[in-house]
C-alpha cells in the first residue's frame, strides 16, 4: 500500500538509486516520514544506510531519485536536515554551550553586522546563548553549560552534539549510529533521551503545534531500534532482486515506550526475530515488499500517529 499522497511529509526519498561503476548500492528506494516520527534505520554492514543519508543530508547526490524535506528537493546541504555522526564533532576550545549556538551565530550575525549595529548583534547573541542553554536544558546537561569537551564524558558529548543539530530546527534530524562509542549505561541514557523527545512530540501534535524532533537513526542495534522508534526501517540486498542493489525490504510500525516504563525487551522478541530474518538472514530470500507493511499497518491501526499514548 502507498502512503497517502495529500499528507505533509518531513522528508521524502523518491525513486532513489546508487551505483558507482558497475556496483549497484542502492535500488528504487521510496521512504516518507511524517514529522515527529523516530525512525530506526538498520542493516547489514555495506549494504548502503550512510549512503542514503549523504544523499538525505544532500553531501552526495545519487545516480538517480530525489530527496524532498519539507516539500523542499534537496539540492546540497541545507537547515533542513542536521546529522549526529558517531564521533562528536565539537570543538575543543569552545564550551557546551558555545559550541550549541556556534551554528546560529555563524547563521545570524556576520562581521558586518557586529560593526554597523552593535546593539543588534548583542541583543543577538544574547538571544543565541538563552537558545543554547534552552537546548542544552532539553538534552539534559543544563549544568554543563560551561563545560569544555575535554570536561565532559563520551555520553555528555554526544548529548551536546544532538542539541548543536537540533538548535538549528531542521525539519529531520540525521542519525548515523550515535551512540555506537558509547558504554552500555551511557546508551541507555540517551536512548532515554530519544523517549524523552518523543512524547515531547506527542504533546505537540496533541496541542496542535508541530513537532520538534524528527529522526531518521541508523543503528546496529535491533533492540535499541525497537525501543526507541515508533517504525523501523530495513535495508538490505537480501530479496530476490538483490543484484540490482539494497532496497527497503522491512517497514513496520513498531511499540512507543515512554521513558517510565520498564525496559523490556522481552516484549518485542517476535519483531526483532522478524526483524532480523528479513533483513540480515542471506539464506531468507524473499519478495522486497513482503515486509513493507507500514501504511497499511497505519491506516488500519490509528489513522494517525498522534492518536499514541502520552506518559
Ligand atoms: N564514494 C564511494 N565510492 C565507491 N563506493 C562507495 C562509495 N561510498 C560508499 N561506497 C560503497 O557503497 C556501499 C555502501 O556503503 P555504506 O557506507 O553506505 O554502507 P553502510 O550500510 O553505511 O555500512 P556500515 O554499516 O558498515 O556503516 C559499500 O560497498 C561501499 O564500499
Ligand atoms: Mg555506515
Amino acid at each position: 500500500m502507498k502512503p497517502p499522497p495529500a499528507v505533509h511529509y518531513a522528508l521524502e526519498v523518491q525513486s532513489l538509486s546508487q551505483t558507482y561503476g558497475n556496483h549497484a548500492v542502492l535500488d528504487n528506494i521510496n521512504l516518507q516520514v511524517l514529522p515527529g516520527q523516530i525512525v530506526a534505520l538498520v542493516g547489514p554492514s555495506g549494504c548502503g544506510k550512510s549512503t542514503l543519508l549523504k544523499a538525505i543530508l544532500g553531501t552526495h547526490k545519487p545516480t538517480s531519485g530525489e530527496v524532498r524535506t519539507d516539500g523542499i528537493p534537496v539540492r546540497g546541504p541545507n537547515r533542513n536536515v542536521g546529522i549526529v555522526y558517531q564521533q562528536y564533532s565539537l570543538y575543543d576550545f569552545l564550551t557546551a554551550e558555545q559550541n550549541v549556538s556556534f551554528g546560529l551565530k555563524l547563521d545570524e550575525t556576520t562581521f558586518l553586522t557586529r560593526f554597523f549595529t552593535p546593539r543588534k548583534y548583542i541583543a543577538k547573541r544574547r538571544e543565541h546563548n538563552r537558545r543554547a542553554k534552552e537546548f542544552l536544558y532539553q538534552v539534559g546537561l543544563e549544568s554543563a553549560c560551561g563545560k569544555y569537551p575535554g570536561e565532559m564524558s563520551g555520553g555528555m558529548r554526544q548529548r551536546v552534539a544532538v542539541a548543536q543539530a537540533f538548535i538549528m530546527r531542521p525539519k529531520v534530524v540525521l542519525l548515523d549510529e550515535p551512540f555506537g562509542a558509547l558504554d552500555e549505561a551511557m546508551r541507555e541514557d540517551l536512548q532515554m533521551m530519544l523517549l524523552r523527545f518523543y512524547q515531547e512530540n506527542l504533546i505537540a501534535k496533541r496541542e496542535g503545534r508541530m513537532p520538534q524532533y524528527t529522526i531518521l537513526m541508523v543503528t546496529h542495534e535491533l533492540n535499541e531500534a525497537i525501543y526507541v522508534a515508533d517504525r523501523v526501517i530495513g535495508l538490505s540486498r537480501f530479496h530476490t532482486q538483490g543484484e540490482k542493489g539494497a532496497a527497503i525490504v522491512y517497514d513496520r510500525p513498531c511499540p512507543v515506550f515512554s521513558p517510565d516504563d520498564p525496559r523490556d525487551f522481552s516484549k518485542f522478541v517476535e519483531q526483532r526475530e522478524e526483524l532480523r530474518k528479513a533483513v540480515f538472514d542471506d539464506t531468507y530470500i524473499k519478495d522486497r515488499d513482503k515486509y513493507v507493511t507500514f501504511w497499511k499497518e497505519l491506516s488500519s491501526l490509528a489513522k494517525d500517529v498522534s492518536n499514541q499514548r502520552v506518559s
